[in-house]
């Protein structure tokens, strides 16, 4: 039976490490945070990053636009929040509704405010391993490995998912920790001969409870960072929880796994914005 890697609880202690050098810094981190439209998902998630920043000591401001507001007005607001001196972060909870240019608007904020780090340029530092911040979700991720001692080192690490939020900058980080990457995708031909292989397997496919016990290696850290609403009511992820915590020897459950680790380094990076915009 595996160890569960306890998101919820290690995401907590971040939230009460950021207060306290909130509170030791003398200061006052803003974060606006942008939604459009009315998609019920991102209703819950930016209320949940709402919730957390009051937690932490962190000022967060909520811009509503409706779906039709249009992309040079979302840009006007950008363009806004980007000049303020008391917003250190901006969020555009993604996804956009149809007729916006998700890619348009990240490249609108600006770089040192970007704390989902999906601009260009925070990638582009992802990628050579000098960075101001790291995404997320994979930072998230990395957290929980240190925090439970596992070491990526050396290990044949699979990450199922090749999105620019969460499969690419995952893969990179497991990467500058010395690990061997295999990054699979919808179309790789026959998955499960990787993920056999995986001693660290991620799954970020977006595809409820694909990954089965027959795919896992016995003893492979699991993490999932899928979240799925069940026809039953409850929530699960990519993984086959009930099946492969029987094979594995570490697993993230969902919920409580990798969802509130990816809200507490949202509020590190915001912190970290703040701090950077005190020294400069
Ligand atoms: N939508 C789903 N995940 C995320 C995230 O991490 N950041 C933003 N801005 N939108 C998302």
């Amino acid at each position: 039976m595996a160890v569960i890697l306890d998101g919820k609880g290690l995401a907590k202690k971040v939230l009460v490490d950021v207060k306290s050098r909130v509170e030791s810094a003398g200061l006052c981190p803003g974060l606006a945070v942008v939604i459009v439209g009315d998609n019920a998902a991102s209703r819950v998630y930016v209320n949940n990053k709402k919730k957390d920043c009051a937690e932490c000591g962190i000022k967060s401001e909520e811009f509503a636009l409706p779906a039709d507001a249009g992309e040079t007005q979302l840009l006007t607001l950008i363009a806004e929040l980007n000049a303020r001196a008391d917003i250190h972060g901006i969020l555009v909870q993604l996804p956009l509704p149809d007729g916006y240019s998700e890619e348009k608007v990240i490249q609108a904020i600006s770089p040192e405010k970007d704390v989902d780090a999906f601009h260009m340029l925070n990638v582009g530092r992802v990628l050579t391993g000098d960075y101001s911040f790291l995404p997320c979700t994979p930072a998230g991720v990395m957290e929980l490995l240190d925090h439970y001692n596992i070491d990526p080192k050396g290990k044949h690490c699979v990450v199922v998912g090749r999105s620019n939020i969460v499969g690419k900058p995952m893969a990179m980080m497991l990467l500058h920790r010395h690990a061997t990457v295999t990054i699979c995708h919808s179309r790789t031909v026959d998955l499960a001969s990787f993920t056999q292989q995986a001693d660290i397997l991620v799954c970020a496919v977006g595809k409820i409870e694909m990954i089965t016990a027959d795919m896992v290696k016995p003893g492979a850290v699991v993490i999932d960072v899928g979240i799925h609403r069940k026809e039953s009511g409850g929530l699960c992820g990519d993984v086959n929880y009930e099946d492969v915590c029987q094979k594995a020897s570490f697993i993230t459950p969902v919920p409580g796994g990798v969802g509130p680790m990816t809200r507490a380094l949202l509020m590190r990076n915001t912190l970290a914005a703040a701090v950077s915009h005190k020294a400069n």
